[in-house]
């Protein structure tokens, strides 16, 4: 099935259970073309988030270009989690990725990006759901793609509203945590950011009941959410006493196809680099910083019932198709 035309969007992600998800919702959201993925390490090591991009994109019928990306971060060793959220796997410990060769691509993640970027002046849209590593490897070799990119989208960072600071720190946001110094020269770069935090991330919760809804009703796509994110659900009753999950990655996808839903607020943001606060987003008041917009409130239920919808009409459309081809 065909994508319509639309914005053209490079997905860097480590997938993981909500990159999964963003992944079928960008698969699915009228006015996204999907152009490439580049795949950073993050939920599990890079090998494993690249499998599993390999393996998602196939499963929801996408032919693209992976890139695979960095292993770790700009400077020291990768952080591993002693709780993975997202499984041994980054599947949630389903394992239904493990008969999916790892990619393998001659351009690193980080070449690709500021090809692409070069090659489209003013067309791409980055949207960046792991760690920003790629992104910042791709502006230290060729820091003229800062002034070529459309927009650059990234699910990262906590900016205290309603008191959220953080996830996998009180005082940090994972994505941010696990390369701060990337996201230090992300935000630090005059391109235009509009980072995606827990402060509206946060409050996009699907819930079981919906969950459950779209795992009976669509397809194996629906099942294969409701398997991976098993875990991923009682992690978030255990810990959250929510009924449900947290789609963080998803919002920041719904960022680029529906702006709309959300409030922005405009302020230079750094992200502390070492210290007791390594991987904490603040408001710099360094005046050669520029201006980056970060979210600060979102119509949640229009996001969460605008992605079951979306991903039902997909679903619908795709099952049409395929009986047209049988016929
Ligand atoms: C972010 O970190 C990862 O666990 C998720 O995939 C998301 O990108 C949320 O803090
Ligand atoms: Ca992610």
């Amino acid at each position: 099935m065909r994508q319509e035309a639309g914005k053209l969007v490079i997905l860097d992600t480590d997938p993981g259970i909500d990159d999964a998800m963003a992944l079928l919702y960008l698969r699915a959201v009228p006015g996204i073309r999907l152009h490439s993925l580049t795949t950073v390490f993050g939920n599990a090591d890079i090998e494993t988030t690249s499998r599993n991009a390999a393996f998602l994109a196939a499963r929801f019928g996408l032919d693209l270009p992976i890139h695979v990306g960095a292993a770790g971060p700009l400077e020291g060793e990768r952080h591993v989690p002693s709780l993975k959220v997202h499984g041994a796997d980054g599947l949630g410990g389903t394992g239904v990725a493990s008969g999916t060769p790892v990619p393998r691509s001659t351009v690193p993640a980080w070449q690709h990006i500021a090809d692409t970027i070069s090659a489209n002046p003013g067309r791409v849209s980055l949207l960046a759901i792991g760690p920003l590593t790629n992104l910042a490897l791709a502006l230290r070799h060729r820091p003229e793609i800062a002034a070529q990119v459309h927009e650059v989208v990234v699910m990262g960072g906590a900016f205290g509203t309603r008191g959220r600071h953080g996830n996998i720190r009180p005082h940090a946001e994972a994505n941010f945590f696990y390369d701060p110094r990337a996201a230090d020269e992300v935000l630090a770069a005059s391109w235009p950011v509009t980072a995606v935090g827990l402060d509206v991330s946060a409050d996009c919760i699907l819930s079981s009941a919906q969950a459950a809804s779209m795992a009976r009703c669509f397809g194996e796509s629906g099942e294969l959410l409701w398997a991976i994110s098993r875990d991923y659900a009682d992690i978030y009753r255990k810990f959250d006493g929510i009924d449900g999950f947290c789609i963080h990655d998803v919002a920041a996808a719904a960022r680029l196809a529906s702006p709309e839903l959300f409030s922005v607020q405009q302020a230079a943001i750094g992200v502390k680099t070492s210290g007791n606060h390594t991987g904490n987003a603040y408001r710099s008041a360094d005046a050669m910083r520029p201006v980056q917009s970060f979210c600060d409130g979102v119509d949640s239920d229009r996001l969460i019932s605008g992605f079951i919808d979306i991903v039902a009409a997909f679903v619908a459309r795709d099952a049409a198709s395929e009986r047209i081809e049988t016929t």
